[in-house]
């Protein structure tokens, strides 16, 4: 992978949702792809990563990055973190930011402060750039049940242009295990950014 080059970046932003294993899975996948990752963690996801998971990320950007390149067999470089008011991050700038971003999993709170723009940390910030430059933005909120003002941000969200993308997976494809059930939403979000995977077979195959 180090002599490749690597495909065009994707931005992956994990916040305090439940479901932790569904971002760090989707940055090991989208490493797989040979994609570069750029990663941003939002303070409520340290958290739930460590009651979640057996994953320690230390905070400072340049550590966490290190530490997903370790676990994912990235290559050097291929994942970049951003810290939470790092303005100068390229996400932070329609000029910068990729193509592509997925929020996952999503808080409602997450949820609420791209719905309004509210834009109060660079993960804020990026997806507001991602809806205001008219690229391609994938929630995956966990919530349940869910009141009217998650369904009412969804439904604004859906109308922007951005793909709601719940964290419901199913189950006709017999999961024997978690990995399973992961890999079935991370496959989702795979398929709605095109790339290639052998996480799951598609319907008909
Ligand atoms: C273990 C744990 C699980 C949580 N699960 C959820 C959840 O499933 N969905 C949700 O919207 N918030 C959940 N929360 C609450 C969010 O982390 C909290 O609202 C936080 O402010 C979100 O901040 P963020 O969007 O900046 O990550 C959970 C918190 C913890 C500690």
């Amino acid at each position: 992978m180090a002599e490749q080059a690597l495909r065009r970046p994707v931005t992956v932003a994990i916040t305090g949702a439940s479901g932790a294993q569904y971002g760090l899975r989707l940055v090991e996948a989208l490493v797989a792809a040979g994609h570069e990752v750029w990663v941003m963690i939002s303070k409520a996801a340290h958290l739930v990563i460590e009651t979640e998971t057996d994953v320690t990320l230390p905070a400072r950007p340049e550590r966490m990055a290190q530490a997903l390149i370790e676990r994912s067999g990235a290559a050097e470089g291929q994942i970049r973190c951003f810290g939470r008011e790092d303005w100068m991050a390229p996400v932070a700038s329609g000029s910068g930011a990729p193509s592509a971003m997925v929020i996952c999993p999503c808080s409602t709170g997450t949820l609420s402060a791209v719905a309004t723009g509210a834009s109060n940390n660079l993960i804020e910030r990026a997806a507001d750039v991602a809806l205001k430059e008219r690229r391609q933005l994938i929630l995956v909120p966990r919530e349940t049940p869910l009141s009217a003002i998650h369904l009412e941000h969804m439904l604004s969200l859906t109308r922007m242009g951005a793909v709601i993308l719940p964290a419901a997976p199913g189950f006709y494809h017999r999961p024997a295990t978690v990995d399973d059930l992961v890999d079935f939403i991370v496959a989702r979000i795979l398929n709605q950014l095109g790339i290639e995977h052998r996480l799951l077979p598609r319907w008909g195959e």
